[in-house]
C-alpha cells in the first residue's frame, strides 16, 4: 500500500484539486483506493460523495469529522486491501502538526503556484518538511508540483532555481486548465473526463505518475534518482 499526501499551509495552491486527480486516476486503473480529507472545508470529501455509484469507487475517510461514538483510530482505520491512500490535508497547518501528517507518507507532494508570495510560503514549508518533520531529501519522499503555470516566465524561472538549489524535484508542471474546474465540478477527476476535454493536461500528469512509482532512493548514493524534470 502506498500513502500520497499532498501538503502546502497556503491556501488555493492546488492541494484539493491534485489528491482528488491522482485518487480518480487510481480508482479508475482498478486500484483500491482511499481519500482521506482532513480539512474542516470538505472539499475532497463533498467531491465523493458526489460521485454516482456507475463510477470508479473510493473509499473516503472524513478526517476532519469528529465522531465522539467512535474511537479515533477507529475512524481512521484503511480497509483491509488498500492499494493507494491519498491525504488531503487544510490550508494553515502549522509546523509541529507535519511529523505526524508526514511520518506514514510514502510520498509527500507540494503544489506551489508560481506567484511571490507563493514562493515565499512553499520555501516555509520546506523548510518545515526538513527541519521540523525531518522529511530526508535523499529518501526521494518529496517532490513539488508547480501548479498553473506559464513555462517561460520569470517567476517560474525564480521557481525552478530556488527548487534547484534546495535540490527538491519538480515532478510535474500542470497549466492553468479549465478541465479541472469542470471534472470537479462532475465530481470527476481529469482521467474519467472524454479524451477530447481532458488530453493535454492528462499527459502533464505522466511525469508524477511515474516518479510515484519510484522506490524510495537508498542511502550512499546508489541508484540516484533523476528529477523528473531538468530544472535548469
Ligand atoms: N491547474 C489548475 N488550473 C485551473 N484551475 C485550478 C488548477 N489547480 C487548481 N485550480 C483551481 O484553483 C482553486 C484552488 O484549488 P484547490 O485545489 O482547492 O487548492 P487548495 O486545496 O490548496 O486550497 C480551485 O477552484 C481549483 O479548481
Ligand atoms: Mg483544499
Amino acid at each position: 500500500m502506498q500513502r500520497i499526501v499532498v501538503l502546502n499551509p497556503k491556501g488555493g495552491s492546488g492541494k484539493t484539486t491534485i489528491a482528488i486527480n491522482l485518487t480518480s486516476h487510481f480508482a479508475l486503473k482498478g486500484e483500491r483506493t482511499v481519500l482521506i480529507d482532513h480539512d474542516p472545508q470538505g472539499s475532497a470529501a463533498r467531491w465523493v460523495k458526489n460521485r454516482q455509484q456507475t463510477q470508479p469507487p473510493i473509499h473516503l475517510i472524513a478526517a476532519f469529522e469528529r465522531d465522539a461514538r467512535v474511537t479515533r483510530s477507529f475512524q481512521l482505520r484503511i480497509p483491509e486491501g488498500t492499494d493507494r491512500v491519498i491525504v488531503d490535508t487544510p490550508a494553515a497547518i502549522h509546523a509541529h502538526e507535519m511529523p505526524e501528517l508526514t511520518r506514514a507518507a510514502d510520498k509527500i507532494l507540494v503544489p506551489v503556484l508560481p506567484s511571490d508570495i507563493d514562493i515565499h510560503a512553499c520555501s516555509r514549508c520546506i523548510q518545515d518538511l526538513l527541519l521540523v518533520a525531518k522529511v530526508r531529501r535523499e529518501d526521494n519522499r518529496l517532490g513539488i508540483i508547480a501548479n498553473r503555470v506559464r513555462r517561460n516566465t520569470l517567476i517560474y524561472q525564480s521557481l525552478s532555481r530556488f527548487l534547484s538549489s534546495l535540490d527538491i524535484p519538480i515532478v510535474a508542471t500542470l497549466r492553468d486548465s479549465q478541465a479541472y474546474v469542470r471534472a470537479a465540478a462532475q465530481s470527476l477527476g481529469l482521467a474519467e473526463m472524454k479524451p477530447y476535454q481532458a488530453a493535454e493536461d492528462i499527459a502533464q500528469w505522466q511525469p508524477l505518475l511515474e516518479w510515484l512509482e519510484m522506490p524510495p532512493r537508498r542511502v550512499g548514493g546508489a541508484g540516484a534518482i533523476v528529477p523528473a524534470m531538468s530544472l535548469a
